[in-house]
């Protein structure tokens, strides 16, 4: 399948001034594009992020992996070609992600690592955050790892996220971190500069599909803000820092209270 990993095509949405982004979500027709972007990653995926991060974002993933203990029954949203999903360990796992492609790629691999420890395969939706097509209050753990800052709609990913948690769950989100506006400044020159630079090498195109997602990170929202709108939905004891000072994650936590 092909895939759009160059311009944007012109955009008619709602946020058109900065290209179909904002702190809230992104436009519908922003949203495609940058999905062909994200597919576009499947081949170089693990290996751009491990050069980009120094090898860091395995350190993040088995700290947010920590949250959660054998026999829960978990959901990931955003599953992408899972990176994360594979090292969930005894857990009773089901993969989200909109894309049949990242979904494909997923499932092999997040079920060859499962009945290498003796365990049964995940089960698979594809839809997204935003519309969940699963019952209330059903999972004792919901992690998004780098897909946040992917969503259409980033306060209905969230209502959404709350409904399918059982009372007392919880919601890790880890992402690219914007501790406050001037830490922004400097994600905005990393990843518009090294990253780049790294994903050309890497992919050995010249039109690599990063050179679009950086668009997601300069639009995305400061910690404080995305701490308030789990607030607002309903979201308990919620948290949401720089998973290492200074750092270029940021975890946010928060519970759905128990009635
Ligand atoms: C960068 S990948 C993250 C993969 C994986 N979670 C990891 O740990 O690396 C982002 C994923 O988010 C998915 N995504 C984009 N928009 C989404 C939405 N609205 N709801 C759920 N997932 C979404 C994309 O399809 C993609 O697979």
């Amino acid at each position: 399948m092909s895939k759009t990993v160059g311009a944007s095509p012109l955009l008619m949405g709602e946020r058109a001034a900065t290209g179909g982004y904002d702190a809230s979500g992104i436009d519908a027709d922003a949203w495609e594009v940058l999905e062909g972007q994200l597919e576009a990653t499947i081949p170089n995926y693990d290996r751009v992020n491990t050069w980009m991060t120094f090898g860091q974002d395995k350190r993040w993933r088995r700290n947010v992996r920590n949250h959660a203990k054998p026999g829960m029954k978990v959901l990931e949203v955003g599953c992408g070609p899972g990176s994360f999903a594979e090292d969930l360990v005894g857990m009773d796992l089901t993969c989200l992600d909109p894309s049949p492609e990242m979904l494909a790629t997923a499932q092999p691999r997040v079920d060859a690592a499962r009945a290498s420890r003796g365990e049964g395969p995940a089960e698979y939706v594809q839809a997204i955050a935003e519309n969940i097509p699963l019952p209330d209050d059903t999972f004792d753990m919901v992690f998004c790892l780098f897909s946040f800052r992917d969503f259409k709609d980033k306060a209905q990913g969230l209502r959404e996220i709350y409904r399918v948690l059982k009372p007392g769950g919880r919601l890790v989100i880890c992402d690219a971190g914007k501790a406050n506006k001037l830490h922004g400044f400097f994600g905005y020159l990393w990843m518009n500069s090294v990253v780049q630079v790294m994903a050309r090498i890497i992919t050995k195109e010249k039109n690599h599909p990063w050179k679009g997602l950086a668009a997601s990170y300069t639009h995305y929202g400061t910690n404080g803000y995305y701490r308030n709108m789990m607030r607002d939905v309903g979201f308990s004891d919620v948290q949401g820092r720089l998973l290492y000072p200074l750092g270029m994650a940021s975890r946010f936590r928060g519970t759905k209270p128990e009635n």
